[in-house]
């Protein structure tokens, strides 16, 4: 904002309120004196008439002397008075036929005469005697005569005009000077905000309240406010520019056709200098135009997706983040390569450690299993009870091996037809009633039909290990709670019991493989469930019933683009 030095605007402002002002009276007077003279002499005439009227006629406009039908003496006395006067050069009367029938000059007394033409009136009027009209009064006034009677007013007049023209000048003078004088105070104040301090402008006070004062009083709000936007927007700025100098992503400020407008220091990894980088699409610094997929919540407006940044010989994979504002989107690139080799590390680390960890259990299992075998094997002669003991453990190492291969199979987990998980709970509460009945459980159910796009076995197994776990749980006479839910995009799966319930340590660990409590666990039952809700991008919780016994939750995304949302997980069923 530049504002020019206000005081000589302000002055320039003050001359032109002088010359309106001068300009308005003496255009003013000028017509009163041009009025004056044009018709100043009618008035004149108007007036010495009035005076004459005075003298000759009675209030009916009669002639006062008793003139009958042309009596042409009686008028010449008349005309003869009327002359008499200094300010009459000469009068006379005339008949509507235009006969002269008196006049006050004798030599120009043409009686009864019709040329009339050469002679000049000043003033005219119809007069009447007794009997009616006689015709017209004329009268010729004494030019000198009227000019005197008009000199006095003239001078009147100038004077004035010139005392008007002086007092306007002298108010025109004092009015802008008075006016231009607070203006100056209040272009002072305002020229603190345009050096860039609009918080530091006063409020001027002035004697009177007018538009004037209640204009200094707005521009002091208006600039205060101004003061405090501006100081919150540096704030902003401040804060902005600072978190995006410091983040580790490259952000760009895009149009709404991709075309970068703004990058951040970051733009560097990218190896183009920032005149190039602005004015081409952001789409165009990679290899093929990234799939950006809504994040989360769909009202958060955010897209992100990822994609391989390929620009002046560089090349990485990158995480974009794409958000948009109300003119302009933000696009976030972040630089994932690093993140993916530890992923990638991460991955072959765990799968040894899990693979390392995996086959020392199962080659103990394997080995505390085989072992009354190996003990047995060595016997000549084998009772009966021998050989049930080592087909038991035959058999137990065969189940061993099977449930390691269900662990360790990699099936994909959708599947082209819907299996109702609903039935499965069924099938296999009725499979297991046997272990139910043995410790007289009572089984509650609330199962809502679930058709699902996923692979049958694994729900299967998801069920089953999770019921097995409740039954081995469950004391004897307890209940077990089983309920499948559908809500909006997800199905829930609940399985409660009243046994002890899990410590936190073990909550830890329930998920590892091999992981048991149990005498005869082999500890996969609970790392199968898992592997499978995983594989179907669902959740998993555990947690205490209130009263005691442990409370497993599954939630499955009905279809798998919708994962699991920690903010619509169900409640615990009442007991
Ligand atoms: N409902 C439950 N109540 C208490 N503890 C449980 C429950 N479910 C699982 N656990 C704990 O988690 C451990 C791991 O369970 P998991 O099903 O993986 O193996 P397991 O039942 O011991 O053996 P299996 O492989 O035969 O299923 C159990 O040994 C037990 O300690
Ligand atoms: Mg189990």
């Amino acid at each position: 904002m530049k504002i020019n030095p206000g005081s000589s605007r302000s002055l320039r402002l003050g001359h032109k309120l002088i010359l309106v002002i001068v300009f308005v009276v003496a255009l003013s007077s000028m017509a009163t004196t041009v009025l004056f003279f044009v018709y100043g002499q009618d008035i004149v005439r108007e007036s010495i008439w009035t005076d004459m009227k005075k003298l000759l006629l009675n209030k009916d406009e009669q002639l006062l002397s008793h003139v009958t039908r042309r009596d042409y003496w009686s008028m010449f006395r008349i005309v003869q008075s009327l002359s008499s006067s200094h300010i009459v050069d000469s009068a006379w009367i005339m008949d509507k036929d235009g006969y002269m029938l008196a006049h006050s000059d004798p030599d120009s007394y043409p009686v009864l005469s019709k040329s009339t033409e050469a002679l000049h009136a000043d003033i005219s009027h119809q007069i009447s005697g007794v009997s009616g009209s006689l015709g017209t009064l004329y009268m010729e006034i004494n030019g000198a005569a009227i000019a005197s009677s008009l000199a006095p007013l003239k001078k009147l007049v100038y004077l004035g005009n010139f005392l008007v023209l002086t007092i306007s000048v002298g108010f025109a003078c004092f009015f802008s000077r008075h006016i231009t004088r607070r203006f100056n105070r209040i272009f002072h104040e305002v020229q603190k905000a345009a050096r860039g301090h609009p918080g530091d402008v006063d409020e001027v006070r002035f004697a009177e309240d007018d538009e004037i004062q209640r204009l200094a009083s707005e521009l002091k709000h208006a600039f205060h406010g101004l003061a405090d936007s501006l100081e919150n927007t540096r704030f902003a700025q401040e804060f902005y520019n600072s978190v995006l100098s410091t983040v580790p992503d490259i952000v760009l400020v895009v149009e709404a056709d991709g075309t970068i407008i703004y990058a951040n220091a970051q733009h560097e990894q990218l190896g183009y200098p920032l005149h190039q980088l602005l004015g081409i699409r952001w789409q165009s610094l990679f290899k093929q135009t990234p799939a950006l997929q809504p994040h989360g919540d769909t009202s958060s407006g955010w897209l992100t997706g990822e994609g391989v940044v390929s620009v002046n010989g560089r090349k990485f994979p990158a995480l974009i983040t794409l958000s948009t504002l109300s003119s302009y989107d933000i696009v976030a690139i972040q630089n994932i390569e690093t993140v993916k080799a530890l992923e990638r590390q991460m991955h072959y680390a765990n799968t040894f450690a899990a693979l390392g960890k995996l086959s020392a259990n199962f080659a103990h299992e394997i080995k505390n299993t085989i072992s009354p075998i190996r003990l047995l094997y060595r016997i000549d002669h084998h009772t009966e009870q021998d050989i049930a003991i080592m087909e038991q453990s035959i058999k137990q190492v065969d189940g061993l091996v099977t449930k390691y291969l269900n662990f360790a199979r990699t099936d994909t987990a959708v599947s082209d037809f819907s299996v109702r998980m609903d039935r499965i709970a069924l099938e296999l509460l009725s499979l297991h009633d046997s272990q139910v009945q043995e410790k007289q459980l009572t089984v509650k159910t609330q199962l809502e039909p679930a058709p699902l796009y996923y692979n049958e076995e694994a729900l299967r197994s998801i069920i089953k290990n999770l019921l097995l776990n409740a039954i081995d749980a469950s004391p004897h006479g307890a209940c077990i709670w089983l309920t499948l839910h559908t809500r909006d995009e997800q199905v829930v799966l609940t399985m409660a019991d009243m046994g002890e319930g899990i410590s936190d340590d073990d909550k830890e660990r329930i998920f590892e493989p091999f992981f048991t409590t149990k005498p005869s666990g082999s500890g996969i039952g609970l790392a199968t469930v898992n592997h499978h809700v995983q594989s179907m991008s669902g959740h998993m919780i555990v947690r205490d019933r209130p009263e005691g016994g442990a409370f497993f939750t599954v939630i499955l995304p009905k279809n798998r683009q919708h994962t699991f949302n920690p903010e619509k997980l169900q409640p615990l069923p009442e007991s």
